[in-house]
């Protein structure tokens, strides 16, 4: 199994796996051009984050947004340190991936086929058959995997999500070879009991804690108390967009990544470590919601993070 690239994780450290580039502008209308995502990356890696999902590989009449990945992964600076893995769906992808000099890629399938059918039109099992060769080709490179397990909390077609189903398929990625299974609450419908569940069920299957990820969003409001659940849980990696923004355009309503600035704050406060700058993050979280010509509607964007010393709010403009 591959390192992190922060070196060896203690109870102590959180590792923050940053999604904006990818779930969070996946699902933007505007057209972000080239530059703006670069520039994106670059601060996002300057403010100290160590894993940050660039791109995808997928076809791009699927996720037009994306459509620049090749170009993207071609000439993104790689900092000493920083993983960027892709998202990769299939033998195409991965030829593209080598083709741009990609290490690190990540799978995506989900608990219910009702959304793989519509994501990446296979079925849950049809897509493990397809992973098989991508995750093995990755593995002879000697590059990180990573499988997604979407839809764990619950599904926008076909509703309550079976835990076992979901623990069944992340058992089957681990089989695969993947070093790490990520449990995404798609559409952000998931409790703090779901994510203990999950992690418990998970364990009992055989997958060690520090291969299990969470992919929480915010939807309902509900993504920091199950941050606070896997945390009691034993879990330290999760998933966070800084700006807040994404969403998977084939799950409706899935808006609102937990944001990288409100979950920085979160552990900081807590007293773990995690290794990002929130002033620097924060510049970054701005940058972003004006490249989308948005505000930036986040709890820690708008509010800033705090300075016990003095009472005040701190990074903010
Ligand atoms: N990269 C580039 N193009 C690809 C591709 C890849 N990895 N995989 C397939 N394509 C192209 C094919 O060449 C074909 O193009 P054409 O219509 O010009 O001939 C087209 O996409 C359809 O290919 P096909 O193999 O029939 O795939 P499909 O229509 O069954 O779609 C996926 C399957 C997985 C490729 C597609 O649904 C997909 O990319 N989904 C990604 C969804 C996503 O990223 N969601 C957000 C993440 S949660
Ligand atoms: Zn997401």
């Amino acid at each position: 199994m591959s390192e992190h690239p922060a070196g060896p994780l203690t109870a102590d450290h959180v590792r923050i796996y940053e999604v904006g580039p990818r779930d969070g502008l996946q699902n933007e209308d505007r057209p972000i051009p080239l530059a703006t995502k670069l520039r994106y990356l670059e601060l996002l890696a300057g403010a100290g984050l160590r894993e940050i999902e660039a791109t995808s590989f997928v076809a791009p009449s699927a996720i037009p947004q994306l459509a620049d990945a090749d170009e993207l992964m071609v000439v993104l600076p790689r900092r000493p340190g920083v993983r960027y893995p892709v998202l990769v769906p299939n033998l195409r992808g991965i030829a593209r991936a080598e083709a741009a000099g990609v290490d690190a890629i990540a799978v995506f399938t989900a608990a219910s086929d009702a959304f793989t059918t519509r994501n990446i039109r296979m079925t849950v099992d049809e897509s493990l058959d397809a992973f098989a060769p991508v995750l093995a080709r990755a593995g002879e490179h000697g590059w990180w995997r990573r499988g997604y397990v979407s839809t764990a909390f619950g599904c926008p077609y076909s509703g309550a999500v079976d835990p076992v189903r979901a623990v069944q398929v992340a058992g089957r990625l681990i089989e695969l070879g993947v070093d790490e299974v990520c449990f995404g609450d798609t559409i952000g419908v998931g409790v703090p009991p779901q994510a203990r569940d999950l992690t418990a069920r998970a364990l009992d299957a055989g997958i060690p804690l520090e291969r299990i990820a969470f992919h929480f969003h915010d939807t309902r409001g509900t993504a920091l108390a199950n941050v606070a659940a896997a945390m009691s849980a034993g879990i330290r990696t999760f998933d966070a967009s800084t700006g807040g923004t994404g969403g998977c355009p084939y799950a409706p309503g899935a808006a609102g990544n937990l944001a990288t600035e409100d979950l920085v704050y979160f552990i900081d406060a807590i007293g773990l470590e995690h290794g990002v700058d929130l002033g620097a993050l924060l510049v970054a979280a701005r940058f972003i919601a004006d490249a989308l010509g948005k505000p930036l509607s986040t709890k820690v964007g708008q509010a800033g993070g705090w300075d016990p010393r003095t009472g005040q709010a701190t990074g903010r403009d």
